[in-house]
């Protein structure tokens, strides 16, 4: 009884083995890419963050909702990903999706919100750019130098009723380490909404201008 169920780990063990082997290939497809950064600074209600260069495939909304904006400017991201672009390229989802929110002092008329898609880094150099975008769609490629964001982790749903609360939790909790209290913020997304549970959003504010104390670049 013993020997067999040896056996049987045995002969388990090896067809995990084979699963695992012939499973290689396509787990690249099914891993979610997400930009790389190390955490410079933890505390309890935030972190900072140094990501290195990032470039984002970016639609640009006017509007007066978070989430409807999110929505048109993820509508045309979308196209994009399934090959409305020049080289009928298909590409697979990454993570997050990022609306940035842009708030002027001066317009009267709601705000102007970027959505955008992150571009895996073999797209990031000169000799292979990614390809173009169809030009109805009004895309437009956006590269980030390397830099410190401030992250705030909140769960749930990102939309009209919280995203503001939470950016406003994170100035607050800025507050206290750095000086400074106007600034844009980007909410990130990291799960499809088919997911109702479970997921994970985020708040950033960059350009703070304390963060160079922490060894941030300039
Ligand atoms: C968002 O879009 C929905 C559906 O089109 C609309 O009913 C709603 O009024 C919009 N919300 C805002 C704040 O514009
Ligand atoms: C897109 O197509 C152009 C022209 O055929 C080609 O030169 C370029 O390398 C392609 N780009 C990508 C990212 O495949
Ligand atoms: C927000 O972004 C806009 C556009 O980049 C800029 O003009 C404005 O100064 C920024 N506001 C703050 C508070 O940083
Ligand atoms: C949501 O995304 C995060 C970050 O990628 C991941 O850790 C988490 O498991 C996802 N949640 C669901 C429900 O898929």
């Amino acid at each position: 009884m013993e020997r067999l169920f040896a056996l049987i780990v045995t002969l388990t063990t090896a067809l995990s083995y084979v699963n695992v082997k012939c499973l290689v290939l396509p787990v690249p497809a099914y891993t979610i890419e997400s930009p790389q950064f190390k955490v410079i600074h933890l505390e309890s209600d935030f972190e900072i963050r140094l990501y290195k260069e990032i470039s984002w495939m970016s639609a640009l909304v006017h509007g007066t909702s978070f989430r409807n904006s999110t929505k048109d400017g993820f509508h045309r991201l979308y196209q994009y990903l399934h090959g409305a672009n020049l080289n009928s390229t298909q590409f697979f989802m990454t993570a997050p999706v990022l609306t940035s929110v842009i708030t002027s002092s001066t317009s009267t008329h709601g705000s102007a919100y970027i959505v955008r898609y992150y571009m895996h880094p073999k797209y990031d150099d000169k000799t292979s750019p990614p390809p173009q975008p169809a030009a109805e769609l009004n895309l437009q490629l956006d590269k980030w130098k390397s830099r410190c964001i401030a992250v705030r982790k909140f769960g749930g749903f990102a939309a009209d009723d919280n995203v503001e609360r939470e950016r406003d939790g994170l100035v607050s909790s800025l507050g206290k380490h750095f000086p400074g209290n106007k600034y844009n913020y980007s909410i990130a997304q990291y799960n499809s909404s088919k997911h109702p549970t479970g997921r994970v959003n985020e708040v950033w504010i960059m350009d703070v201008s304390g963060f160079t104390t922490e060894g941030c670049p300039v």
